[in-house]
């Protein structure tokens, strides 16, 4: 069964496509994402009335969750290990389901889906409930759905419903609630001094603005995606929570511009994937202004001195870098620990206008349904 959405093209309004005006909606899907957190702050009451008790005896994370969903827990274990100390593990869960081994008891199971009905996320959800004595946090921009049923605590994200197969104000409004589960685990169980937290918590008033700040950079995006749908592959590339968002940004021009891209944690390189950049290799880099940035940076000279064609989408202060690209793009602002998300932005317009290029279907790639509800 595939969650078919009856729509018409009226919705559309000036789109030319849902996706395009999904990715559009994300300033208010965000807004209304972090609605709760910015008026109440840092509170494990934002996810249940039992949460300030299991977040207190919870001894591990272990996030599980398929496609973007699961990219987003890859970002969320750099959040919640930096903000709680807690050991987590992230698991693909069509991997998790066949797997054996126990959980340790006290072990908060963080079940990330759009639809809550992916069917391996289910099943891995009844298995993690036979390995231990668990808690089942549901992270869903679906109120009533299966997954919502079966856990102790929701979170719900409130992007409102999503028509493109890809997934991205879901993907955001993914991340915008993770950042505050880590924040309200810290808040909880106190890893953070006060002002920390409160650092933490005023990055989230200007999320919204700093995606419409970026808006105006649509307009170049399309200048490289007219360059990059004639290649049949790309490499995309990021350190520390910006590698999720590079395997984010592969997928997006994997699922609707149809090109193999792979995404990869850009210290692995020598391990491997060098081998095969060259001049018919475009590399899609995101660099943050961090303390990795010179590591990043050396990894840019290595990909340039083989020929590969560098896409560099970086924050003020990475101006070093742009010697070594073919393309570069700035944002207009630094965006602290909200990197991941800010900068998966660019990355859906840019995967958005390569396949409106190809001229695939972009709503509704081949192959691919909104929510896999079968195995
Ligand atoms: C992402 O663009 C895809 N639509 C797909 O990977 C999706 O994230 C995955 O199927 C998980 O779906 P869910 O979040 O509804 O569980």
């Amino acid at each position: 069964r595939t969650l078919d959405v009856v729509t018409d093209s009226a919705d559309l309004g000036p789109y030319r496509h849902y996706m395009q005006k999904e990715i559009f909606a994300q300033p208010v899907a965000l807004a209304d994402t972090l609605a709760a957190a910015l008026k109440h702050g840092f509170s494990p009451a934002l996810f249940g009335s039992d949460a300030h008790d299991i977040f207190s005896k919870t001894t591990a994370i272990r996030i599980v969750a398929c496609g973007s969903s699961y990219h987003a827990g890859l970002v969320a274990r750099y959040w919640i290990e930096e903000y709680t100390g807690l050991p987590v593990s992230v698991d693909i869960a069509s991997e998790y389901r066949y797997r054996s081994g126990k959980e340790q008891d006290g072990t908060l199971i963080v079940a990330i889906s759009q639809s809550g009905e992916t069917a391996d996320l289910l099943a891995a959800l009844r298995s993690a409930k036979e390995r231990g004595q668990v808690h089942i946090l549901a992270l869903c921009n679906v109120a009533h759905s299966t997954l919502t049923r079966e856990a102790d605590l929701v979170a719900l994200t409130h992007a409102g419903i999503e028509i493109g197969v890809a997934s991205t104000k879901a993907f955001t409004t993914q991340l915008a609630a993770l950042f505050t589960l880590a924040g309200s685990l810290a808040h909880c169980r106190q890893t953070l001094d006060p002002a920390a937290l409160a650092e933490l918590a005023n990055c989230l008033p200007r999320l919204p603005a700093m995606f419409t700040d970026i808006f105006p950079l649509e307009t170049a995006l399309e200048e490289w995606a007219h360059e990059l749908s004639h290649y049949n592959h790309a490499l995309f590339l990021g350190r520390h929570t910006l590698f999720p968002i590079a395997l984010e940004g592969a997928l997006k021009l994997k699922e609707i511009a149809y090109i193999h891209a792979e995404g990869y944690a850009a210290g692995e390189l020598k391990h491997g994937p060098l081998a095969l950049v060259d001049e018919e290799m475009p590399v899609i880099v995101c660099a943050a202004n961090d303390a990795l940035f010179d590591k990043l940076l050396s990894n840019l000279r290595e990909v340039q001195a083989r020929g590969g064609k560098i896409f560099l989408i970086a924050e003020p202060g990475c101006e070093a870098a742009f010697d070594y690209c073919h393309r570069t793009i700035t944002l207009p602002s630094k965006t602290g620990p909200l990197a991941p998300i800010v900068f998966t932005l660019p990355l859906q317009f840019l995967a958005y206008h390569t396949a409106c290029r190809k001229g695939t279907d972009v709503d509704k790639p081949r192959n691919l349904a909104k929510s896999v509800t079968v195995e």
